[in-house]
């Protein structure tokens, strides 16, 4: 344990892979067309805003998205795997039931000692793993942390069910949080509600050598999206109170890649422009915890998110969870 612990959390380098195989809506359409499931471009374009999301090949784990993410955020912080002593994966889709993705992850990274462990807040993964990081690391239980959001949904899917199966694609994202004399994270909440839980959820169960239950991912979407909008709205008000700034002073918001009309929403509510809303879900789908690090490493790596920008990253998924971190970068 660091006896003097780090007065805040900053965030050093950025990561991102997503697998090899790219599927466009059209290229999915004719896919599910095969089963007699119909779908197109322009009805999934419309109301969803996707275009195309990337599926794992037969046999790519969580880990093994996660591992290349891990790689190249630990590259652009200019830090070894060794110099980490803490990693965090968020994921619902995680390699096996245990050990954590997390402890494989520090294996294949050829690292060991340090704390690892999973953490499963669906689509809000990413938000509370960078919370808890950053309070690890200011309460000096750790100095330096990997967190990833990392995930394999096409796993999850069931391709009978249009109404879920076009909105969800796999990746993975990653950063390097290190403790710094100077802010960093500014302030962070989390939240949830159980009542919600049946809204979206994959509600099997592994029992006695079998699944019990429906392994599938099943959704109320106009649920979600009703409670979405208003969370998100609520808890990015919240933390920019917390932080004594205005919704203006943010340059750029991440809000959670689901659906693009959620997040205008989100952008409108607040009185930002859309040239301020990092968009990635038309490319990407939603990646649920691996949405928010894989937008956030595409405007890093692409130049628009530069150092001492204020960005707001904004979670909600199932659980129903909800959270948001404002930070410097
Ligand atoms: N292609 C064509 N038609 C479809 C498809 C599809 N892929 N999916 C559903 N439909 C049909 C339905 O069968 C229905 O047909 P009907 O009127 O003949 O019965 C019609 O489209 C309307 O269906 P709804 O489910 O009412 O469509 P809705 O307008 O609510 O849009 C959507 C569905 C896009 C899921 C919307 O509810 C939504 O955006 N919800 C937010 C949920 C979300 O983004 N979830 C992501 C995971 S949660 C998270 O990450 C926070």
């Amino acid at each position: 344990m660091n006896p003097s612990p780090a007065k805040y959390s900053r965030i050093t380098g950025t990561g991102s892979h997503l697998p090899e195989t790219r599927l466009d809506n059209a290229a999915l359409a004719a896919r599910l067309a095969a089963d007699g499931i119909e779908t197109s471009d322009a009805w999934i374009v419309e109301r969803t805003g996707i275009r195309a999301r990337h599926f794992a090949a037969e046999g790519q784990l969580a880990s093994d998205l996660a591992v290349i993410a891990a790689q190249q955020a630990l590259q652009a912080a200019g830090r070894r795997p060794d110099e980490i002593d803490l990693i965090i994966v968020a994921t619902s889709t995680p390699d096996m039931i245990f050990p954590s993705t997390a402890c494989i992850v520090q294996r294949k990274l050829g690292m060991h000692g340090g704390a690892a462990f999973d953490l499963q807040a669906v689509c809000t993964g990413f938000v509370y793993a960078l919370a808890t990081a950053d309070s690890m690391i200011r309460s000096g239980l750790a100095t330096r942390a990997l967190v990833i959001g990392s995930e394999v949904f096409s796993r999850i899917l069931d391709f009978k069910d249009r109404g879920t199966c076009v909105l969800f694609g796999d990746g993975a994202g990653a950063v390097v949080l290190e403790g710094s004399d100077q802010p960093g994270l500014l302030a962070s909440e989390l939240h949830a509600d159980g009542r919600h839980a049946g809204i979206l959820c994959v509600p099997g169960q592994v029992r006695g050598g079998a699944v019990t239950g429906d392994p599938f991912l099943r959704m109320d979407g106009q649920a979600v999206f009703k409670l979405a909008v208003g969370v998100l709205d609520s808890v990015s008000r919240s933390v920019l109170a917390r932080a004594g700034r205005a919704a203006d002073s943010v340059a750029w918001l991440i809000p959670h890649q689901a659906n693009i009309r959620i997040m205008s929403s989100a952008a409108r509510k607040l009185g930002l422009p859309a040239e301020r809303l990092v968009v990635t879900v038309n490319e990407h789908g939603n990646t649920s915890a691996a949405s928010i690090p894989l937008a956030l490493d595409c405007a890093v790596r692409d130049g628009r998110i530069r150092r001492g920008h204020s960005v707001l990253l904004q979670g909600v998924g199932g659980g129903f969870t909800w959270g948001a971190v404002l930070l410097d970068f």
